[in-house]
């Protein structure tokens, strides 16, 4: 009871402190969004995934990698699911690889990956950055944050696109941008998204929220393809679970039938 008690005081605790906590470190802020993958049964729109795709390609490959991500998975259920065909189409246009065998560039394949960036300038790869960043975190180290609102790494990362508060310096040659999601709230990568900065196929609002909205799902969907296969495998395990532990139930019920209510001789 008492366990019970305090367990649903923490709980409390955190839902009442979630809000100016959720940006964790303290100053960070971090927006709640609710994404379609979200909570046990969210999955992945895909029609997000594709314009986010877009805007991957035309903003953020000019020095960001994907060099986890194979192409061909742009094709894969649960994802953008792109025909083998457009896919094929899409390597070719926008990216090139070095051959050795043709000792040239080559445009690239489906069994290729998305491109390794790195140099002067250039940001850190981005294929698991929705995973290796928390938008949410405490209260105190408790992490019921996380429990209520999810890690929060895509939340993150919308947060950081939207985050740029116009402040500029500049230490020992390089140049800071102001942040307010950025951890210590200077970053080195320049503001990226404007209103309009990319042109939806689908004629989607593409406002700056809604591009990094999308961009953020997208590499969600970059860092976890496979959260849909999880989330069924999850699924039917809790179900088994369920149906074996009514099993166990009746069965310990049966054995026990004939020595209940019986006087003990002692
Ligand atoms: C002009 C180059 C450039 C472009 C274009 C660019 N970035 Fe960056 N990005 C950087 C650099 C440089 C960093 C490293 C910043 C730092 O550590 O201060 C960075 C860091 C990041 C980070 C990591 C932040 C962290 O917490 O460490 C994310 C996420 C990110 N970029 C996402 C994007 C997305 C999404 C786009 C496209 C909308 C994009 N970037 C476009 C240069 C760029």
């Amino acid at each position: 009871m008492i366990k019970k008690l305090t367990a649903t005081a923490i709980l409390a605790l955190g839902l009442a402190t979630g809000a100016a906590q959720a940006a964790g470190g303290g100053d960070q802020h971090i927006e709640d969004i609710a994404f379609s993958f979200e909570g046990p049964f969210g999955t992945y729109d895909k029609e997000q995934l594709r314009r986010g795709l877009k805007v991957y390609t035309e903003v953020c490959s000019a020095c960001h990698g994907l060099q986890y991500v194979p192409l061909r998975t742009l094709a894969e259920p649960g994802g953008p699911e792109y025909s083998e065909d457009e896919v094929r189409a899409y390597a070719a246009e926008n990216f090139t690889i070095y051959d050795p065998e043709l000792d040239d560039d080559r445009p690239r394949k489906p069994a290729d990956h998305f491109p390794t960036v790195s140099g002067e300038g250039m940001g850190p790869d981005l294929s698991l950055m929705a995973k290796a960043r928390a938008g949410f975190h405490g209260p105190a180290g408790t992490g019921i944050n996380q429990l209520v609102r999810g890690m929060g790494g895509a939340e993150y990362i919308y947060s950081f696109l939207i985050g740029f508060n116009g402040e500029e310096q500049e230490v020992a040659g390089n140049f800071l941008n102001g942040n307010d999601a950025f951890a210590g709230g200077w970053t080195s990568m320049p503001p990226q998204l404007e209103d309009g900065s990319v042109d939806y196929d689908d004629g989607h609002n593409n406002s700056a929220h809604h591009l990094a909205e999308d961009v953020s799902a997208f590499l969600m969907w970059t860092a976890e393809p496979k959260m849909h296969a999880r989330k069924q495998t999850g699924f039917v395990a809790v179900l088994l679970l369920v149906v074996l532990t009514s099993l166990l139930y009746l069965t310990n019920k049966k054995l026990w039938a004939p020595h209940k209510g019986k006087k003990l001789d002692l």
